[in-house]
């Protein structure tokens, strides 16, 4: 370990981000009693510009009067290069009571958009007297964020999370698809005549990843398009959470259940993961620093491998 130690993220479980328009409020009670550990309403691009201002009103209603239960609650406002975002924030804290969570900010391309953000928040903060601080969510998803992807990580000690736009990536990097997330066609190696498919989202989920680590901050994977496509949904979860992201959103209900179930540690993982650390338990009390298990190596760099599955399993189950 370098001598700056890597901080811990924010322990709570975010397996499943489940969205919904903002203009849409006959979801919201689905939304709450969904069994997704974080919630996002929506106010940016699932939002036609002439309901701008009618959504807003809509979640101020419903974060003051609805029961989100332990939800961890999360609204996303509009982009700082539109004319709504200062208004949404505005209105969210002064007039959305203490119920709100977190502020999810859109298309973030560099700290200084996260800055922002944090200084009028700050500002109406003091003003009210809110209670407890408001944390930030954002999401990469343009070419500029993902080149600034550290600083952003690095830009406010409100942010928890941090997610990848598939959409609005590709479009900004200029990428030949119209998917969101999963498997590209037309990205693909060829030997011997045959495709193998590869990963067109892996280096971005992994710059995100080593941000997000570097910093204490939870790696998220963004929205899967097809959600008729249950096992396409699965596989990208699959690879995300294999990259060390913690969850992925859904942007229909049917998806919570598929992200729950990858991002939550599956019993055998976390049998193996307890019978490694008693494996090398077992080494330690003969003075050895590694020994087999199952026949391949198990060392001290495997104790934190399994503590990584163990702690994961612990903190959903409380
Ligand atoms: N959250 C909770 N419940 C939802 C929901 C959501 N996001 N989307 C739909 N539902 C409900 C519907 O009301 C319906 O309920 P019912 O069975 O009681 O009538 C049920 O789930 C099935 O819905 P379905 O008919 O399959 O979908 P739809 O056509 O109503 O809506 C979408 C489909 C994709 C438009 C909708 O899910 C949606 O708006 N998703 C979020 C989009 C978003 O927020 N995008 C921004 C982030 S990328
Ligand atoms: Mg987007």
């Amino acid at each position: 370990m370098s001598f700056r130690i890597q901080p811990a993220a924010p322990a709570r479980p975010n397996r499943c981000q489940l969205f919904g328009p903002g203009s849409r409020p006959a979801i919201f009670e689905k939304m709450a009693t969904s069994a997704a550990d974080v919630i996002n309403i929506d106010l940016e691009d699932s939002v036609a510009p002439s309901d701008k201002d009618s959504a807003r009103a809509n979640v101020i209603t419903a974060l003051n009067d609805m029961d989100w239960g332990t939800k961890y609650l999360s609204v996303r406002i509009n982009g700082l290069d539109t004319p709504w975002w200062y208004r949404d924030v505005v209105d969210l804290l002064e007039k959305g009571g203490e119920r709100l969570n977190q502020i999810m900010i859109p298309k973030v391309g560099c700290a200084e958009d996260v800055y922002a953000v944090d200084a009028l928040v700050t500002a109406i903060e003091r003003a009210t007297g809110r209670k407890t601080p408001i944390t930030f969510e954002v999401i990469i998803e343009s070419a500029a964020g993902i080149a600034h992807v550290e600083a952003i990580a690095a830009s406010s000690p409100r942010l928890q999370a941090m997610s990848l736009g598939a959409a609005d990536f590709a479009a900004s990097m200029g990428m030949q698809t119209t998917g969101i997330g999963g498997t590209q066609a037309n990205y693909y190696m060829l030997h011997e005549g045959a495709k193998y498919w590869s990963d067109p989202w892996h280096w971005a989920q992994t710059a995100i990843v080593a941000a997000c680590r570097t910093h204490g901050i939870l790696p998220v994977d963004g929205p899967y398009g097809d959600f008729s496509d249950d096992e396409g949904f699965r596989a990208q979860a699959r690879r995300s959470a294999t990259l060390g992201m913690v969850g992925k959103w859904a942007i229909h209900p049917k998806q919570v259940a598929l992200a729950n179930e990858i991002f939550t540690p599956s019993d055998e993982a976390v049998a193996e993961a307890r019978e490694i650390l008693a494996a090398m338990e077992a080494a330690k009390a003969r003075g050895e620093g590694a020994t087999v298990y199952k026949g391949r190596l198990v060392d001290i760099a495997s104790i934190k491998q399994a503590e990584v599955i163990v702690r994961q399993s612990e903190m959903i189950a409380r």
